[in-house]
């Protein structure tokens, strides 16, 4: 049966592969984004997908888009916290607050925003699927990138209590935690990281594979299709876990 799905950060990368991914087995797509002309480009390739510009830490603009959508849908059956944002490098000493809190801002907070939405939503309907997008830095440290990786380590202890305090209404709470994905995300990191080390780009790459048992990196479709088995009947008893989809990571780069 069709499935009402809703994703925040949707216009590239993870979200819009989960977009692509809902949709193509017949889902209703509702997906917002802080780029515009990201959204754009979605609403042309995608017609049929509901797609607005929203920053999901601005309350009035999250609550204002969150409202149209359950005023066009009556209710929702999967919502994707999946926006996030790299963040600052550095020493924590060299760190700037604002910078801080705007990682934090966009990765932790604008799920909260995200999730209170659902809840209420959900609970009322006893069923639904909230799965929040958190990273392999949620369960490792990486020096230099305090912000992250306090906002994803932050995000599971969201996913866990909200796990906690919705599974007696029979809703469901998981985290995906893709590790190092193929895209011009990554490529940026890759480029920051071979000039702070002086090497290739290539090496950068490699390395990155490496510190995994597959040896390899995955793909925005490969996250996808964890999203879309989390939401299948295949996983109904499957609720607060962090899902990994990074090939293992035994170290981090
Ligand atoms: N790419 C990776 O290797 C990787 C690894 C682990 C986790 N993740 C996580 O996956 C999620 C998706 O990242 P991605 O790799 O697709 O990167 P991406 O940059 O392609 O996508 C993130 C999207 O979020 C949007 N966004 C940023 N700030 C926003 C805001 N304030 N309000 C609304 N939208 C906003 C961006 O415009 C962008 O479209 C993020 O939470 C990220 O932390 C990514």
């Amino acid at each position: 049966m069709s499935q009402r799905v809703l994703i925040t950060g949707g216009a590239s990368g993870i979200g819009l592969a989960f977009a692509r991914g809902f949709a193509g087995r017949g889902d209703r797509i509702a997906l917002c984004d802080a780029d515009a002309a990201a959204v754009a480009r979605v609403r042309g390739a995608h017609p049929d997908f509901i797609a607005e510009t929203v920053d999901v830490t601005d309350p009035p603009q999250m609550d204002a888009f969150l409202a149209r959508i359950e005023a066009a849908w009556g209710g929702i059956d999967v919502v994707c916290a999946n926006a996030g944002t790299g963040g600052p490098a550095g020493r924590i000493e060299d760190l700037d607050y604002a910078a801080w809190t705007a990682c934090v801002g966009v990765n932790l907070f604008g799920a909260f925003l995200t999730c209170r939405w659902a809840e209420r939503l959900m609970r009322a309907q006893g069923s639904g699927l909230i799965l929040i997008t958190t990273s392999t830095s949620g369960f490792h440290a990486v020096p230099h990138r305090s912000p992250y990786v306090a906002a994803k380590w932050g995000l599971v202890g969201l996913m866990k209590t909200l796990a906690m305090e919705l599974g007696p209404s029979g809703v469901r709470v998981n985290a995906i935690a893709p590790g190092a994905v193929e895209g011009e995300r990554m490529e940026r990191v890759v480029e920051m990281e071979a000039r702070a080390a002086g090497c290739t780009p290539d090496e950068i790459r490699a390395q990155y594979a490496d510190g995994t048992s597959l040896r390899s990196w995955v793909t925005s479709d490969n996250v996808a299709d964890m999203a879309l088995f989390l939401a299948s009947p295949a996983a109904k008893r499957v609720t607060g876990q962090i899902l990994a989809v990074d090939g293992h990571t035994e170290r981090m780069v």
